[in-house]
């Protein structure tokens, strides 16, 4: 059993509305090169520039209260878990997490984001160009570092050494004796091997870690989660990215099946029904009922996207009624994919991760 990687316990809740479509190739260009300017301090105030945008694009759209209240939560917890989190140090990997952050805000709170979305952040550009652009200029650099070095024959890349360099910076001695084992009978097979894609390559990976290293080694997991991998941030925050190249070579075995087999409704089934998994009762009658209009909905629609658009459109309609119920998605396992709250923020950005990535726009 994968231990759970909770990435973003968000704040709140919901799907399925109208964020505006940015047309990627024309404004790529201006847009990449100019994000990291939001991470500047504003002249005006204390905040960087995108919070201060961030606030101006709040005064200038028409909330009601709740959502202005639900708005300017976003934010606080946007400046003060990210965006101010000093384990980040490189820019393009803070820019990278807040806009997963912001990913995540799109989905629990459709309507207020819809919203917010039709306006520029301070001159820049809308929250979904800023989710996307972000995307992709972390995916694109971190699958390159699996392959392996200017065809290094041993199968040498530069994810293996910069796990060495920062095990080594730490003087984690047992631990770098692991790793080494570990990646010459685990990694250096997949990494050599020809036939397959970076990304599929880096879902290996991703479950070689899990499924070995950090199942032979509990007490490791945390230690290897919070390496510094210097411009990268942590060693979790590649990490999350890797989870994503694992989600999309995975998601088709976890959701398709007929409904007596398929994994996503087994495992769902069987977290209500595990008693150690401590459910409040409502909760457990909540999640009954939701797992019912799954099985239902899932018994006429076979096919990956309308599956996903079923669960992404219940979840969404689930917790828009009652957010509060947001976090409590986290329990439902679902092995090395992750839980059924990170299921959602795949489908989420699953249409910017999983597209090709344009030359300059
Ligand atoms: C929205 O919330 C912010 C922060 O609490 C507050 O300063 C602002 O006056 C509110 N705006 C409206 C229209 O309620
Ligand atoms: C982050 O760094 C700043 C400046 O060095 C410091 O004032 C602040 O206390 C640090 N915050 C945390 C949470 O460590
Ligand atoms: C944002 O600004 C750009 C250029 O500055 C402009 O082309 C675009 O229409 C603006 N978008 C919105 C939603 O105002
Ligand atoms: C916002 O969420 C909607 C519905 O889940 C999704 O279709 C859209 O791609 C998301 N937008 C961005 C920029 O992530
Ligand atoms: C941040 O990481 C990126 C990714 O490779 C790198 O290109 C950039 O130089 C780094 N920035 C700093 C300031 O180290
Ligand atoms: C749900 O799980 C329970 C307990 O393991 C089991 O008895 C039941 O058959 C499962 N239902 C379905 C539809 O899989
Ligand atoms: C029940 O949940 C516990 C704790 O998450 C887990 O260790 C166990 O494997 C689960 N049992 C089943 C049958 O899923």
């Amino acid at each position: 059993m994968a231990p759970i990687h909770t990435a973003l316990i968000g704040l709140l809740a919901l799907s399925g509305v109208l964020a505006q479509v940015p047309s990627y190739t024309v404004t790529y260009t201006a847009y990449s090169k100019s994000i990291n300017t939001l991470l500047e301090p504003s002249t005006t105030s204390t905040h960087s520039k995108l919070i201060d945008g961030l606030y101006d694009v709040g005064k200038a759209t028409t909330l009601t209260a709740d959502q202005n209240t639900t708005y300017y939560q976003f934010l606080d917890d946007l400046e003060t878990n990210v965006i101010n989190l000093n384990q980040t140090k490189n820019e393009t990997t803070k820019l990278y997490l807040i806009g997963k952050r912001i990913a995540l805000f799109n989905i629990t709170q459709p309507e207020v984001f819809a919203l917010v979305n039709q306006k520029n952040i301070t001159g820049w550009s809308t929250l979904s160009n800023f989710i996307w652009i972000t995307n992709i200029i972390n995916q694109q650099q971190v699958l390159t570092m699996i392959a392996p070095e200017n065809g290094n024959t041993f199968g040498v890349s530069l994810w293996q050494r910069m796990v060495r360099g920062a095990l080594s910076m730490a003087f984690l001695g047992p631990e770098m004796l692991a790793f080494n084992q570990f990646w010459l009978n685990e990694g250096v097979p997949i990494v050599r091997d020809t036939t397959l894609s970076e990304k599929a390559k880096w879902a290996k990976v991703y479950a070689k870690f899990l499924d070995v290293l950090f199942t032979e080694h509990p007490d490791y997991y945390a230690t290897f989660y919070s390496l510094d991998m210097d411009f990268w941030g942590s060693f979790y925050q590649m990490f999350e990215t890797a989870l994503i190249f694992y989600q999309d070579e995975h998601v088709s075995e976890l959701v398709l099946g007929d409904v007596a087999s398929c994994p996503l409704l087994i495992q769902f089934n069987a977290t209500i029904f595990n008693k150690t998994v401590l459910l409040p009762n409502t909760v457990r009658g909540q999640f009954k009922q939701f797992y019912n209009a799954l099985v239902k909905d899932f018994e006429s629609t076979t096919t990956l996207d309308g599956r996903l658009e079923i669960i992404d459109g219940m979840f969404g309609k689930f917790i828009g009624l009652q957010w509060n119920y947001f976090r409590w998605f986290q329990y439902i396992g679902l092995g090395n994919f992750g839980n059924f709250q990170q299921l959602v923020l795949y489908i989420a950005t699953k249409s910017i991760v999983g597209g090709s990535i344009p030359e300059n726009g």
